[in-house]
């Protein structure tokens, strides 16, 4: 068997193209335009980066993007501060405050007082509370997207084994819980996991999230299952720097039924729930109802 692969760059373009149309009609409902605010303390590089492409691609997008940058030397009480800010500012649906931040930050203290209407990342404890009990709330980006991908590649999940690698806050745990919600069966395996591949071998579903390269072998797929890779590391292969996720892609490809490559599978899709939640959050906080746009 050779594996489809599931292109997340396709997927995301699309619903990028439903979110841009649908901002469009928000805004002419409204008076009004959704709005993105990203902030970054510090100067790490590749969080400036990522800060920048959110920027960018909300104002593709048509929302408005707000993007406020902190010194390194930042207290939690200005971060507190801005927070509060945003929280009150009218013009402002969503909330993102990029991770990690410097160490002397309390980064839970920081989720928690951003409002959890306005939480587009998913962290805050009411809305990892509400996916738990199946209501309403934001839903982590990267699981989000990873769900569309499944969802769009297998249509009904029910009854399904799923195993997810990782318990991560941001990855791992909401998308157990997200699997579980489509009635799937669902194993968490983590780093004190035993018989790791024994386990990988009963999964009609593995979505790997442990940001190891390669950890996952190709012959612990089961044939026919269906792989999200959410893993990115950057290795030197044959003398040349490559990105790989934490399934060894080539093996796992001739046994899977669908695959997600490293890049250009789950990356994109990140970048497009946190477009996809800050238009839900305009939606939700104008007292509408907004469109299913996956
Ligand atoms: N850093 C890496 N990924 C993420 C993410 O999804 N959200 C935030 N806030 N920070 C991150």
């Amino acid at each position: 068997m050779t594996a489809k692969i599931i292109d997340g760059k396709a997927f995301a373009a699309g619903l990028g193209d439903r979110i841009a149309e649908t901002v469009t009609a928000f805004t002419e409902e409204t008076g009004r335009t959704p709005g993105l605010a990203v902030v970054l303390v510090g100067t790490d590089p590749a969080s400036e980066i990522y800060v920048r492409s959110k920027g960018r691609m909300a104002r593709k997008l048509g929302m408005e993007s707000f993007e406020h940058v902190l010194p390194e030397t930042a207290s939690q009480e200005e971060l507190l501060a801005l927070i509060a800010a945003l929280n009150a500012d009218d013009t402002v649906d969503g909330i993102l405050v990029q991770l990690p931040l410097p160490r002397h930050l309390d980064s839970l203290a920081v989720v928690e007082a951003i409002d959890p209407a306005k939480d587009v990342d998913g962290l805050h404890p009411v809305n990892a509370g509400y996916l738990a009990t199946g209501l309403p709330g934001l839903v982590s980006c990267t699981p989000l997207g990873c769900l569309m991908l499944l969802k769009s590649t297998l249509g009904d999940l029910s009854g399904l084994d799923a195993i997810v690698v990782g318990r991560s806050i941001l990855v791992g745990k909401p998308m157990a819980q997200l699997l579980l919600a489509e009635n799937c069966s669902v194993t968490v395996a983590h780093s004190r996991t035993r018989d790791l591949d024994y386990k990988v071998r009963q999964a009609d579903i593995v979505v790997a999230a442990v940001g190891s390269a390669e950890m996952i072998r190709g012959d612990w797929i089961k044939p026919g299952a269906t792989v999200i890779d959410v893993g990115t590391s950057r290795v030197i292969r044959d003398g040349e720097k490559r990105l790989v996720g934490d399934v060894e892609f080539a093996h796992a490809s001739e046994r899977a039924r669908a695959i997600t490559p490293v890049p250009g599978g789950v990356g994109p899709m990140t970048i497009m729930s946190l477009m996809h939640n800050t238009l839900l959050a305009a939606f939700r906080r104008s007292g509408r109802v907004a469109p299913q746009l996956w």
